[in-house]
């Protein structure tokens, strides 16, 4: 039997962006249950924890860890077997997970393994979950991804981000948002709500301790503001900008793919 909860599952949801987004949807709405996804047990239940011991009196939905490596068929699979077996459905899927290669290293590595989490293993969950959304009366899909992945801003010499780099993230996220662009017409038919959406540049762990200090010192933003973004998604507050061609921006409106 399907659960009465709207049941939200987010990748990588141990750190940054994700374990706010948690955060925030644990507190909007005592009708969710988050499933806090994180590759690693140990660290999920450690940000859980964290979540019931500074959060306790403002949570209003529950929430559980789900062990979730977006590069491992195996544990995508386990994962899906035990949401399936607890929930019978998936309502809303937030593929979160992502990485920046910081370390040295040469070309092709950085490119397979900037791919295979990034843009691969959004794929291969969605596959994998893609018939639970299907019992959800709302599913919703999210890919985050980034304006780094635009190529119209790309080319823009205007743009605040001109002069990063980081080609390996950019087309990584581009495809990604091939991926959000192809299921938003794939997935039509079924009525599933797809977007692929850009928190702006954000101070988490994703380039390690060093680029946490260096982003907190550049201004970049908290958080909290994506977290928020995602949970007014979730709650049909951005339906308009879903609608619209482009990446959903947390700000109000989109970006150009
Ligand atoms: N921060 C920004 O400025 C910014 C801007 C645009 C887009 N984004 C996107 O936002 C998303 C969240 O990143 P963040 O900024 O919040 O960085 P973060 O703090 O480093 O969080 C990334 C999360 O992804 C997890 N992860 C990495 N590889 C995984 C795998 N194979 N399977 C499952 N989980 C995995 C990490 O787990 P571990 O702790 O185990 O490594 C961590 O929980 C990413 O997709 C990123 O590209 C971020």
């Amino acid at each position: 039997m399907s659960s009465e909860k709207t049941i939200v599952l987010i990748t990588g949801a141990n750190s940054g962006i994700g374990f706010e987004t948690a955060v925030a949807l644990a507190q909007a709405s005592a009708d969710l249950h988050v499933l806090l996804g994180s590759r690693s047990l140990e660290k999920g239940q450690k940000a859980l924890d964290e979540i019931y011991s500074s959060h306790a009196s403002s949570l209003l939905g529950s929430l559980s860890v789900l062990q979730i490596d977006v590069t491992d068929q195996p544990s995508i699979l386990a994962a899906r077997q035990d949401v399936e077996t607890k929930y019978g459905k998936l309502d809303v899927l937030i593929n979160n997970a992502g990485i920046i290669v910081t370390r040295p290293t040469d070309a092709l590595t950085n490119l397979r393994e900037t791919f295979e989490t990034n843009t691969f293993g959004p794929a291969i969950v969605t596959d994998a979950f893609l018939p639970l959304l299907q019992k959800s009366p709302h599913p919703l899909l999210i890919y985050v991804s980034s304006g780094l992945g635009s190529v119209t801003l790309r080319l823009d010499q205007h743009n605040e981000y001109f002069r990063i780099r980081g080609n390996e993230y950019r087309m990584s996220k581009s495809a990604l948002n091939m991926l959000a662009a192809c299921h938003k017409i794939d997935f039509a038919e079924w009525g599933c709500k797809v977007c692929a959406f850009d928190p702006g540049y954000t101070v988490t762990n994703l380039t390690g301790p060093e680029g946490r200090a260096r982003r907190i010192q550049s201004g970049a933003r908290d958080p909290k503001e994506a977290a928020n973004a995602l949970a007014d998604i979730i709650q049909g507050r951005r339906d308009d900008d879903i609608e619209k061609s482009g990446i959903v921006d947390l700000d109000g409106g989109v970006k150009p793919w």
